[in-house]
């Protein structure tokens, strides 16, 4: 009797140790805040802060934010990368709010960035230019952004080289011969926007060639990127594979992988070209499979840096948000098992980016939204700080959640999600 009540109850016990998990998995989801709620109070965090940078940048005519350190306000001018990213973001919130006094910051920030279309010495004119100008003429139509677009792209396929099939990333670095960086994948996007502008393929044609390339030799087998790979002018052939920002050349430096990321699923949409899905695939798999991914989904600076294996390395931010806005326009492309997975993983992202660990407090960081990026860790430059470019990308992460769940909003612009269709 005795026995067979033992042998009743252990039975039993995993059903009451599965009702018990399944009852604290009912209160931990009736606890979670709806995602069209945290959405809501990132944006409208944003929309504040924002304002609140607007309204500094006053004592810096002629400059835009990148980051506040050490209780200062760091900016810089139209020529360096990140500078199309402070308008691209009051774009992003006009959009958001229909208010006009964002589309009149968007307009005075955006114009402080013009004079980058003379500039013929970085890829980065895809970053500054199309941010700026190209979520403003997504947005309102206006000629004169779409002929800044149109000058400022003239010089970046200067960078082209018709033999190597690739745009040359960097003209310093006497060691490389002819620099590519992960990154460069981003500064593709105004070139697809020019062939669907002017219905000339040329444009597209070359950035296809550039991602092909870059797919070929970025690549390790388990799809981490290398940062720099420089190519050989005469064979054609890499002939050096190096990080600069990252912890070693052969680690995982954690804002390329999502570079990367966005890249090829930007590419994909642009183009069509399965291959790019498939790489996009390949590389969100390493990314969400990674066992140095923190539970809270934001990554660690660099994958392999030392302290990810005890949880003592920083994080960035940056990496996460654009990871995030990256597989939220990846697993509307998916078709398979994993097109709900991406989007569950942006969603634990933006939950953990919008709450207090990340999100600043309002009136806090200079008005500057996200907390805790790393933008060069080897130099000891912009370590634990906001950064523009986290915003931004966070802010169109935002919205491409928002036109998701209403999708009665399509029509709006860039960051808003909607040239993310499939
Ligand atoms: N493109 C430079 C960076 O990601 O820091």
């Amino acid at each position: 009797m005795k026995k067979m009540f033992t042998m009743l109850l252990m039975a039993l016990l995993p059903l009451g140790a599965m009702a018990q998990n399944k009852s604290s998995r009912t209160v931990q989801a009736a606890k979670q805040e709806p995602i069209t709620q945290v959405i809501e109070r990132g944006l409208k965090r944003a929309a504040s802060q924002s304002l609140l940078l607007a309204n500094s940048m006053k004592n810096h005519p002629d400059q835009l934010p990148q980051t506040y350190e050490h209780g200062e306000l760091k900016t810089v001018r139209y020529d360096n990368w990140v500078s199309g990213f402070f308008p691209g973001v009051l774009w992003m919130l006009y959009d958001y709010t229909n208010d006009e006094q964002y589309r009149r910051l968007a307009h005075h920030f955006t114009e402080i960035v013009e004079p980058a279309k003379k500039l013929y010495n970085t890829h980065d004119i895809g970053f500054m230019l199309y941010c700026s100008f190209g979520q403003g003429y997504n947005l309102t139509a206006k000629q004169y952004y779409l002929d800044v677009i149109y000058e400022g792209t003239q010089n970046l396929l200067c960078r082209w080289n018709e033999d190597l099939g690739v745009f040359r990333s960097w003209d310093f670095g006497k060691q490389w011969q002819y620099p590519v960086i992960i990154d460069n994948m981003m500064n593709l996007e105004i070139l697809c926007f020019m062939s669907r502008q002017y219905d000339d393929p040329y444009y597209k044609e070359v950035a296809e060639i550039h991602a092909k390339n870059t797919l070929k030799h970025h690549f390790r087998d388990d799809f981490s990127s290398y940062h720099v790979v420089s190519y050989d002018t005469i064979t054609g052939l890499p002939h050096a594979k190096n990080t600069a920002q990252g912890y070693s050349d052969n680690s995982a430096w954690a804002r390329g992988q999502s570079w990367g990321l966005y890249g090829f699923t930007m590419i994909y949409r642009e183009t069509r070209n399965p291959i790019f899905l498939e790489q996009a695939r390949n590389i969100a798999t390493f990314l969400m499979n990674h066992p140095r991914l923190p539970a809270d989904k934001v990554p660690y600076w660099d994958y392999d840096a030392p302290g990810t294996e005890n949880g003592n390395c920083l994080r960035d931010a940056s990496a996460a948000a654009i990871m995030a806005s990256a597989l939220i326009e990846l697993s509307q492309f998916d078709r398979t098992e994993m097109g709900p997975k991406w989007m569950e993983l942006a969603e634990q992202q933006i939950r953990t980016l919008t709450s207090p660990a990340y999100l600043a407090e309002e009136g806090e960081q200079g008005g500057f939204i996200l907390k805790h990026g790393v933008g060069n860790m080897p130099a000891k430059n912009e370590v634990d700080v906001p950064l523009t470019y986290a915003d931004y990308y966070y802010v169109e992460a935002l919205m491409r959640l928002k036109r998701l769940q209403s999708p009665a909003l399509n029509g709006g612009g860039q960051g808003s999600g909607q040239a993310s269709r499939p």
